[in-house]
């Protein structure tokens, strides 16, 4: 008999749906315009069985997939677990056999030394195929159509390490998937290795560096020239920590922040250390290079955000949290080793993004949620502007990542629509609201009802209508 913990994160809104969806025409509250064709994939952490242990980190869960296929004025969803080798284990056993976050000591004898992917924290398309990516693992390819699992994807034999990021862009003038791998030689190695992918697939280019301690890679952002890592000490516990207990990660506010710069293309021996005092940053919006000038926009806090991972021995507390859109700017072409510090909005807020046509380039537009204390906000801040527009979503109704739909392929940035689901408190069912995109505090222009409940997701993606077709591989 299954029974998940009696805990917030399986409670509420947050429940797990454990359920796969086909639904072609779904409820709508309003118009969805005609010219919206495509689709909005999402991915999230959805347990397809109670965990071995309570009181484990949220994201510990299998990655399930949501599609909602725009096309003439309506809206289908699909809706797949993805079959990793860890999902058709479990399955097989009918139990949960991963034992907690990361840490493989915790796991049934039963599955040593196999692979312990998720695939649950962002989907793209690119190539052809849906990447399903988590940090940790090499990604997972899926059918755009039919979301059937593909299987683990290595680029056809390309990808250079055992990891890949979840927060991977594509390039969007060349068309390269630009990513990168940390833990890169095993768990708790300080090694990375960023790549470029080609628009067929492949990985054609790898650089290797080492990072000046193991943490928590999770984003980076990626300009015409160069890339750039946030590197803030979210730093692994080590063997010795996990088998004592500890989450793979605890926070050490005594440790330096840095900026790591590399030109596209270049050696790992060209990668330059930029340095700030100890803070948190984790989600990029954009980067962009003026020259040798590389800025990186990032949501920055002078506390660590996440309770799970607190510093050893300390509670975590929200105090002093103070979470906006910064931007990160360091000189190639200087002999300084700091990077300078703005910020660009007041707005406390995460998950940020922009139109995604004009990643690593220079842009005005970036919407991101509030979501921290009783607040729970949809933002919109205008670079040019200044200003920041809010929607105020009902406190009942917590919202997940925004994501642009372009009104058209030649629309200016920022035209066009913000996509984004929330969860009704009072009914626990999931829609999706629709905004025009420069206009949020109008409120939603379209809202889609489901009639079921779904895991919140964390991260997702659009896709244009002449990206959804079927793979051919399954
Ligand atoms: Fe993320």
């Amino acid at each position: 008999m299954v029974k998940f913990p009696d805990l917030p994160m399986f409670a509420g809104v947050n429940a797990p749906s454990r359920i796969e969806v086909d639904i072609a025409d779904l409820e709508v509250e309003g118009d969805i315009p005609d010219g919206i064709d495509g689709a909005f994939y999402r991915v999230g952490a959805d347990h397809q069985f109670p965990p071995r242990f309570v009181n484990d980190v949220p994201f510990n869960g299998d990655g399930m997939v949501t599609m909602f296929r725009f096309q003439d004025g309506r809206v289908g969803l699909k809706s797949r677990y993805v079959r990793t080798d860890r999902w058709k284990a479990e399955n097989a056993a009918g139990r949960a056999l991963f034992g907690r976050y990361r840490n493989k000591w915790t796991d049934d004898p039963l599955v040593e030394g196999m692979n312990r992917n998720l695939a649950n924290t962002n989907v793209l398309i690119h190539a052809g195929v849906l990447l399903a990516l988590r940090e940790d693992s090499p990604p997972v390819a899926m059918d755009p159509v039919s979301l059937q699992t593909i299987g683990n994807w290595d680029f056809h034999g390309t990808l250079p390490g055992p990891t890949c990021s979840a927060h991977c862009k594509i390039d969007p003038e060349t068309g390269y998937l630009v990513g990168f791998g940390f833990a890169a030689k095993g768990d708790f190695s300080r090694d990375v290795v960023y790549f470029e992918v080609s628009p067929e697939g492949r990985v054609v280019h790898a650089a290797w560096f080492e990072l000046p301690f193991y943490e928590m890679q999770h984003d980076f952002g990626v300009t015409r020239d160069y890339v750039a890592f946030p590197v803030v000490p979210i730093k692994g516990v080590g063997d010795e920590g996990l088998k004592a207990g500890h989450p793979h990660y605890a926070w050490d506010p005594n440790e330096e922040s840095f900026m790591a710069v590399l030109p596209r293309f270049g050696r790992g021996d060209q990668i330059r250390w930029f340095r700030n005092p100890n803070q948190f940053a984790s989600h990029v919006m954009n980067a962009f290079n003026e020259g040798s000038k590389v800025h990186l926009d990032l949501c920055r806090s002078s506390i660590n955000l996440f309770p799970f991972f607190h510093e050893i021995g300390q509670p975590w507390s929200p105090k002093g949290m103070d979470v906006r859109l910064t931007r990160w700017t360091a000189d190639m072409a200087s002999n300084s080793d700091s990077f300078e510090s703005r910020t660009l909005s007041e707005f406390l807020g995460e998950f940020p993004r922009n139109d995604d046509r004009f990643q690593t380039r220079p842009y005005r537009h970036g919407w991101m949620l509030g979501f921290f204390g009783t607040r729970n906000a949809l933002g919109h801040v205008d670079l040019k502007t200044g200003q920041t527009e809010v929607w105020e979503a009902p406190p009942t109704k917590p919202v997940q990542e925004p994501c642009f739909i372009p009104r058209g392929p030649g629309a200016t940035e920022g035209d066009g629509w913000i996509i984004q689901a929330a969860t009704d408190g009072a009914t626990n069912l999931t829609e999706l609201n629709l905004f025009e995109a420069t206009q949020i505090a109008k409120g939603p222009i379209a809202a889609i009802r489901l009639p079921v409940h779904l895991k919140p997701a964390y991260h997702g993606s659009w896709a244009d209508g002449s990206l959804v077709k079927p793979s051919g591989l399954v």
